[in-house]
């Protein structure tokens, strides 16, 4: 291999710092003070403040290599490309230079001999077509244009592409995406480009110009200055140098995926390449994750944790292998990484031994269930000896128990019946599925916590409450707003939500209206079952969309009239009808963080 990654990465840190860049370490990859994200998915989300005005404590050019983690692709893993956590070159420039340096840099970097020498005829770029926000930007085409690249590599895009902001309200503006040519020829016949022969060019580098400030209202206001903040994935930049198309197959992952290979004793056959894929990815993550501080648990940053641990552990056993093992993984990422980010090395015990009680618990979880599972099987051997009737479906509450107590995935339970020359009722499943999760999300979790009956009722309500209070905020104050975070104990509830301003007493006394209107009409929860894509289209209130299923749950307050007062999606549970709520009452309104206010509430009952 001609390319390796520590050297990329340092490349690039060195070029920007001859452009009198500042290097400035990664920030963790848990963001400070926002709640609006569980973890930072680019570089530039640590630096927003300075983006809006603050001055930065060291430079106003700056370069980084960040630690990046996103979740949202991750049924991807396993393809080329896609990854849950990546490493974001990126350099920065704050109210100083603008597009010409910007894309000059680029260029200058991606193409020099002195720096990586790709060559200028494999590159193609997109800027933004302009709609009625912002203007077609011409003027960074034009700066295209006086490089290599020729006009027709140069591809016009709309802001589903083209547009880059770090949130629904704050910084934000037109990104110029640059991509290199992994076509199976050696050069991009003369009519590619990104536009016309997409799956052939693969995404490098990011170019985004901040000039504007998105507002509470949606509209775009210029901010008082110009910055740049830009993004290359380091694991595709040394896969395209290298002349690969996967990521796997550079430095970056050839230790681990090697180290798997040996360990787990399989062998690099097209069947195993995604169980490979995927662990070698969560390892990486889960690693990082841990360094950062975040421990396996039920809720957020810990939730994503074990599941990516426990996703990693069941790829193994479908590749037969049922030790532990991860926490060796972890060690090859460990001293991989450990060279950009040394307090991973600092950790790396504590790193090991949460990795390996971890996979342990869950190791054990699932011995249980295949001991469950044989004496199913056992169970339809007797009872066919004894009645000679052979039963060849594995009833859908069985599956689920296996699921349910057991963490065994339907795939995994389908999988060793169709061994056995047994089916599964899937349908069961899944709706008994849906049914658990709604309960057990909300309810059983919560209700152990808590604990007493009546307090668990007090919380019902509650969240009851919260989803009134959201469908207020939207009619009195604005219909963009969302929820950003929430926590309720039996005597109030929390809410967090994407507003800039303070909110007056008589918006509060309007939202507290609202809500108490609704509960005085008596209105009957009802729940649907709906599309995720119809749902989105129909005005469902929801956050966090890409943690639920396709099929979403939906729960609609409604009145006698069917006037309907809050329709949100949810996992439940709520009260059956509003008339046991009692009044509604703000206590406290106040800033959480940047463009996020809270709210503290009570029911009062008369
Ligand atoms: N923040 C920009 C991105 O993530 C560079 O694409």
């Amino acid at each position: 291999m001609q390319y390796n990654s520590a050297d990329i990465r340092q490349k690039f840190l060195e070029f920007f710092k001859s452009k009198n860049h500042k290097i400035i370490p990664s920030a963790s990859v848990v963001p400070e003070n926002d709640p609006t994200v569980l973890f930072n998915t680019a570089w530039m989300q640590p630096l927003v403040p300075y983006l809006m005005g603050e001055k930065h404590p060291s430079w106003d050019k700056l370069v980084s290599s960040q630690k990046c983690i996103r979740t949202g692709d991750i049924d991807e893993v396993g393809d080329n490309s896609h990854l849950t956590f990546f490493e974001m070159l990126g350099n920065w420039s704050l109210w100083d230079y603008f597009k010409e340096e910007s894309i000059s840099y680029s260029f200058e970097f991606l193409t020099s001999k002195d720096w990586l020498a790709l060559d200028p005829k494999k590159i193609a770029v997109t800027v933004f077509e302009g709609d009625k926000d912002a203007p077609r930007d011409e003027e960074s085409a034009d700066i295209w244009a006086k490089t290599w690249i020729p006009r027709d590599r140069i591809s016009y895009l709309p802001a589903s592409e083209n547009w880059w902001a770090a949130g629904p309200t704050g910084p934000c503006g037109p990104d110029s995406e640059i991509f290199y040519w992994v076509g199976e020829s050696e050069f991009p016949p003369e009519w590619s480009n990104v536009e016309t022969d997409e799956n052939n060019w693969m995404e490098i580098w990011n170019n985004v110009f901040m000039e504007y400030n998105r507002q509470a209202d949606w509209s775009l206001e210029k901010l008082p200055n110009q910055n740049v903040d830009t993004g290359m994935g380091l694991e595709r930049i040394t896969t395209v140098l290298n002349g690969e198309v996967s990521v796997y197959h550079t430095d970056i992952f050839i230790d681990i995926t090697n180290k798997i290979v040996d360990l787990l004793w399989v062998e690099r056959s097209p069947e195993n390449r995604n169980a490979i894929r995927v662990i070698a990815d969560h390892s990486r993550t889960a690693a990082v994750m841990i360094s950062d501080w975040v421990i396996p648990s039920n809720v957020d940053q810990g939730y994503v944790l074990r599941r990516l641990i426990r996703i990693a552990v069941r790829k193994a056993y479908s590749l037969d292998y049922k030790w532990e093992f991860l926490y060796k993984i972890a060690e090859v990422v460990i001293n991989k990484l450990g060279v950009a980010y040394p307090h991973m090395i600092d950790k790396k015990d504590e790193i090991i031994s949460e990795i390996l009680k971890e996979e342990k618990q869950f190791g054990e979880t699932l011995e249980k269930g295949m001991k469950e599972f044989d004496k199913l099987v056992k169970g339809f051997e007797i009872a066919y000896e004894r009645t000679g009737k052979k039963i060849d479906t594995i009833a859908g509450n069985k599956a689920f128990k296996l699921y349910d107590t057991f963490g065994f995935p339907l795939e995994m339970t389908v999988e060793l019946a169709s061994e056995k020359g047994l089916k599964v009722d899937e349908q069961w499943f899944k709706d008994a599925e849906k049914k658990h999760q709604e309960l057990s999300r909300a309810g059983a979790e919560q209700k152990f916590k808590w604990g007493l009956a009546d307090d668990w009722e007090e919380t019902i309500a509650l969240h009851s409450a919260t989803h009134l209070m959201l469908a207020g905020l939207n009619e009195v104050l604005w219909e963009w707003i969302n929820q950003k975070g929430s926590n309720i104990t039996p005597e109030r509830l929390r809410f967090d939500f994407n507003f800039d301003r303070k909110v007056t007493r008589e918006e509060l006394d309007k939202v507290e209206d609202y809500v108490n209107n609704a509960i005085s009409k008596w209105c009957e929860v009802e729940l649907v079952n709906m599309d995720k894509n119809e749902a989105k289209e129909t005005w469902v209130r929801g956050s966090f969309w890409e943690k639920y299923p396709d099929i979403v749950k939906v729960y609609a307050f409604k009145d006698s009239e069917n006037n309907i007062y809050s329709k949100e999606l949810c996992w439940g549970p709520h009260v059956e009808n509003t008339k046991t709520m009692g009044r509604f009452k703000i206590k406290k309104e106040e800033a959480s963080s940047r463009w996020v206010r809270r709210i503290k509430a009570v029911l009062i009952k008369d």
